[in-house]
């Protein structure tokens, strides 16, 4: 198996095109830069994949986002070569796996990946474990063997004690767990998800996003995840390709398509997204630079400076309480001089990854937060100002494309 980070798939200048002639004058004038439309408009043949390149990190989930028609499927589709491609190559593991036919092809797929559909069809006249062991059946893994792979997948996905049901009995959601321990079942190191959760109730939809983000921790597959819905994607991708005619757009983290955007297009898809889910603390902190506690009020107040507060830290860094230029100032208009009177103990502390949706709260009421490492020391200091400032700036970006797009 590769190592954690290393590429593992990769698309490479990879073009598809549907049509009774795709190498010819539809290719020629894809290549010359003609729109998908315009294609099909002159030649008949519909653009799949225009010049696509992407890679896929061992241990990554990767998440090809688009809307309907964007080629998101074709492009699952070149990496098990259930489509042919019409110029370019897909590397998987350092084998061009359109070169490969016949049985060659079969055991590769085999080994090397699992496949999960939108409407994952189970043999309704199976049960559950016979469903889930059917890819290890195929592979003449004898029936001992697999039900014993069968069960451990099962109970990754929560499933166990429905070994022996029979598939009807289980719900929707139930039977895509099914679907999605089939493919865990052979413990291929890729999993292909085309659309896997898009028919389930958004609750339950989140339920499998969860287990899969949960299931991902454990076994550090390399998941190559389709979806057309960009908070799915934003929420378990670490990586996030945005697709728009057959072509890539955009390839970035889930904060760099929100807090960069590409190009209009990408923009307007962004704003629909609630971006203080995305975008993490560190982003917006500033160094911790503490007061001392044995200062006098006025020295404090002078040290908190445009700050909206600053903390107190004990001997091990750890930040023990908080002054607010608010208190500081109401304790010194009452005459006080003492830094402790105006302390308080009541602060909100985050981790450097808590989103600013956790701390919303918090910078609503105009309250600094405490950034503090796994071992309590105070790492940074988040001015709420900077929490709006940063949702505001995102907003800016997205009214500034839409000016240009649309002005
Ligand atoms: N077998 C095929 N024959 C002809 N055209 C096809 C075929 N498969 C896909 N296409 C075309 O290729 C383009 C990309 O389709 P694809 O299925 O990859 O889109 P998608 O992004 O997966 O969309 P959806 O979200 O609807 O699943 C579409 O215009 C589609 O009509
Ligand atoms: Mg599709």
């Amino acid at each position: 198996m590769a190592d954690s980070g290393e590429e593992i798939i990769r698309l490479e200048d990879v073009f598809k095109i549907f049509g009774p002639q795709p190498r010819g004058r539809a290719f020629d004038l894809v290549k010359a830069g003609l729109g998908k439309d315009e294609v099909l408009r002159r030649s008949g043949h519909v653009v799949g994949l225009n010049d696509v390149n992407f890679s896929v990190n061992q241990g990554e989930i990767f998440v090809v986002m688009g809307l309907s028609g964007s080629g998101k499927s074709t492009a699952i589709r070149t990496v098990n070569k259930l489509y042919d491609i019409t110029h370019g190559h897909v590397w998987v593991d350092g084998t061009d796996v359109q070169t490969l036919d016949g049985t060659d092809l079969q055991l590769f797929r085999r080994e090397k990946m699992g496949m999960v559909f939108q409407h994952f069809a189970l043999f309704p006249h199976r049960n559950v474990i016979d469903n889930t062991g059917y890819g290890l059946k195929v592979q003449k893994v004898p029936k001992e063997e697999r039900d014993i792979a069968a069960l451990k997948a099962l109970s990754l996905v929560g499933l166990e004690p429905y070994a022996y049901n029979a598939t009807q009995e289980l719900s929707g959601g139930m039977q895509q767990r099914v679907g999605l321990a089939r493919a865990l079942a052979s413990d291929p190191d890729i999993l292909l998800m085309d659309e896997a959760f898009s028919a389930l109730d958004p609750l339950i939809r989140r339920q499998m996003q969860d287990e899969m983000m949960e299931i991902q921790n454990e076994l550090h597959k390399t998941i190559l995840f389709i979806t057309h819905d960009l908070n799915e994607a934003l929420r378990i991708g670490d990586r996030v390709c945005i697709m728009k005619d057959g072509a890539v757009v955009q390839i970035g983290t889930p904060e760099e398509i929100l807090t960069q955007p590409a190009t209009g297009y990408v923009a307007e898809f962004v704003q629909d997204v609630d971006q203080g889910r995305v975008i993490e603390v560190r982003e917006v902190m500033s160094p911790p630079d503490p007061i001392d506690a044995g200062m006098s009020l006025s020295d404090a107040l002078a040290a908190v400076g445009d700050r909206a507060g600053a903390f107190v830290v004990d001997a091990a860094g750890k930040p023990t309480a908080m002054l607010t230029v608010g208190d500081g100032l109401r304790a010194a208009g009452m005459g006080s001089t003492d830094l402790d009177a105006a302390l308080r103990q009541d602060f909100e502390r985050a981790a450097e990854n808590t989103t600013l949706n956790e701390v919303y709260a918090s910078a609503g009421r105009g309250l600094p937060i405490a950034v503090v490492d796994d071992s309590g020391a105070l790492i940074g200091n988040v001015d709420p100002r900077n929490i709006m400032e940063e949702m505001g700036r995102v907003e800016g970006l997205i009214d500034g494309f839409e000016r240009e797009v649309f002005l």
